[in-house]
Order: structure tokens, then C-alpha cells, then sequence
């Protein structure tokens, strides 16, 4: 007898959701391998996630949350592995022998579209602006690929402070500080109003690198004002979305998916 072919019930966790292009960039990877996805969107504010979430997840074969979830996640959980210890965030959930596991693949996700870019981090001194849960997601990853330092600012000192005591070679950066940065991170929220946290040519050499967490229209302020400092290697996160979900997708399906940007 014939089996009839499994469809993977996956999905994702947020709120809003409606714009997401996991949909689309899951089932990309899942057409490489043959998989049939059935990848829903499933928004939910604080309040629904707990029934959603355990009501969907009973019969599904695992999901992605995303903002403001990924800390709301973690109570509906019974384990986390030590990433989504370390940046306290849950990306990507998981079944291990009957039991959910959270992960956090967002800062390997990084990792792997800087390498991708061929930016090397060992050695590199790297700015973090903003210090919310978007920093502290990708700050365990930088610092396992050996950068030599991580310096933070942030708009509010002591919330930056807190974030810099949990790692080492972590450090607030006030105004007095007077570095060049390797690689320069954009990390708050201001792109998504148009806004974008005030760059020094200072903090600039001819081979800085900036990245924006966020992609798209909500990465345009900060890029554009890097490049007004004559910075010509700008990046938006578009990449990284893309390598936390091809991270999400060899934990659920054992698979390492090419990755193509959507
Ligand atoms: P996320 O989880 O996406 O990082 P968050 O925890 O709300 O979101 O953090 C948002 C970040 O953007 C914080 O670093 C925040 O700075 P504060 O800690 O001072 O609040 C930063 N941010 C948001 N709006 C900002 C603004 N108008 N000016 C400067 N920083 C801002």
C-alpha cells in the first residue's frame, strides 16, 4: 500500500503577523527536499498565546515565534537549549521524544549571513546599538565567533549597563568612548517610525561594516545615514531572517536548506 505523503504542520506565533515572509521562504526550503508544508500564521496577542499555543501545537511538528512573543513563549515550554538560555528568547519550538523544546536560532542566523558575505567577525570590535530583546538575541553569537570586544549604546544607559554585565567582553559605550568599529549593528526599533539613532564619522574606518537588524522600509533611515558617512558596505537583515529560518528548518527536518533570499 501506497503511504500517503506527510504534510509538516508548522507556523508562526506573533503579532502582527499578517506580513511575514516565512511562509514563503519555508516552503521554499521544504520544496528542495520534497517536503509538503502546511505553514500557518497565527496571530496572537499576550493575552491568546497561551491557549493558541497549546490548543496548535499538539498537532503540529513545531513553529516560529517572533515579536512580542519570544519571551511569552518560554513558560509554555519544558526545556530551552543553552541559546535561548543565554538570550532569554525562544525563535523556534520544537518536539523531543514527546517533550517541547525552545531554541533561539536568530544570532547563528546572523552569523551565517555575515558569513555568507564574507565578513569575517574573529578580532572584530563590534557596536550594538540598542539594547533590548533584538540585542541580546545576537550577542552569545557574536561573541562564540571571537570577536575582540562588544561595546553598547543604548538611549536608556542603565538597560544597557544590565545587558553588558551578562557577557564578557561586553561594555556600554558612553560618549568619551573614541573607537573605529569593524562591524556596526543597528539593534532598536526607531527604523520602524523613520527614525534612526545619531552615527559619529568618528566610529568609521574604510572598512566598517554596518548591519540593520530589521529589513526592508524599517532599515532604509539607519543604512542611508550610513552611507551619507561614506560607509559603502551596508546591510539589512533581510539575510538574517533567512538564516534563522534555514537554522529552524534543519531542527525540525534534519536538513541543511540552500538559502536564497526571498
Ligand atoms: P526589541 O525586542 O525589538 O529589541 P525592545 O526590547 O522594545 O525591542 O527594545 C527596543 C530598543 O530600541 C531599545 O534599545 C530602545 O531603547 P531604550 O532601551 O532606551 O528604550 C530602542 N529605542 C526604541 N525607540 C527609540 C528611540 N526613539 N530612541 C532611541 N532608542 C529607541
Amino acid at each position: 500500500m501506497v503511504e500517503p505523503i506527510r504534510k509538516y504542520q508548522l507556523g508562526l506565533f506573533g503579532h502582527p503577523v499578517a506580513h511575514s515572509q516565512s511562509p514563503k521562504i519555508h516552503t521554499e526550503f521544504a520544496q528542495q527536499f520534497g517536503i509538503q508544508l502546511d505553514y500557518q500564521l497565527i496571530d496572537a496577542t499576550a493575552a491568546e498565546l497561551p491557549p493558541k499555543f497549546n490548543h496548535w501545537i499538539k498537532t503540529a511538528h513545531g513553529c516560529n515565534i517572533t515579536v512580542p512573543h519570544k519571551q511569552n513563549i518560554m513558560p509554555l515550554l519544558d526545556h530551552y537549549t543553552e541559546r535561548a538560555h543565554l538570550t532569554q528568547a525562544v525563535n523556534t519550538v520544537y518536539w523531543k521524544k514527546g517533550e517541547l523544546w525552545g531554541d533561539n536560532t536568530d544570532g547563528d542566523g546572523l552569523v551565517l549571513d555575515l558569513q555568507k558575505k564574507g565578513v569575517k567577525l574573529e578580532g572584530k570590535h563590534v557596536l550594538v546599538i540598542g539594547a533590548g530583546g533584538a540585542a541580546q538575541g545576537i550577542i552569545p553569537s557574536l561573541i562564540t565567533q571571537g570577536v575582540s570586544r562588544i561595546s553598547i549604546k543604548n538611549r536608556n544607559f542603565q538597560k544597557a549597563i544590565k545587558l553588558s554585565e551578562n557577557f564578557e567582553n561586553c561594555y556600554v559605550s558612553d560618549d568619551k568612548e573614541n573607537h573605529c568599529y569593524g562591524l556596526i549593528i543597528h539593534a532598536t526599533s526607531m527604523g520602524h517610525y523613520g527614525l534612526h539613532p545619531e552615527l559619529q564619522t568618528s566610529w568609521f574606518h574604510e572598512n566598517t561594516i554596518v548591519y540593520d537588524l530589521s529589513y526592508g522600509k524599517a532599515a532604509k533611515p539607519f543604512l542611508a545615514a550610513a552611507k551619507t558617512l561614506g560607509c559603502n558596505q551596508v546591510y539589512d537583515g533581510l539575510g538574517m531572517l533567512c538564516g534563522q529560518a534555514a537554522l529552524a528548518f534543519e531542527i525540525w527536518f534534519g536538513k541543511k536548506p540552500n538559502i536564497t533570499l526571498p
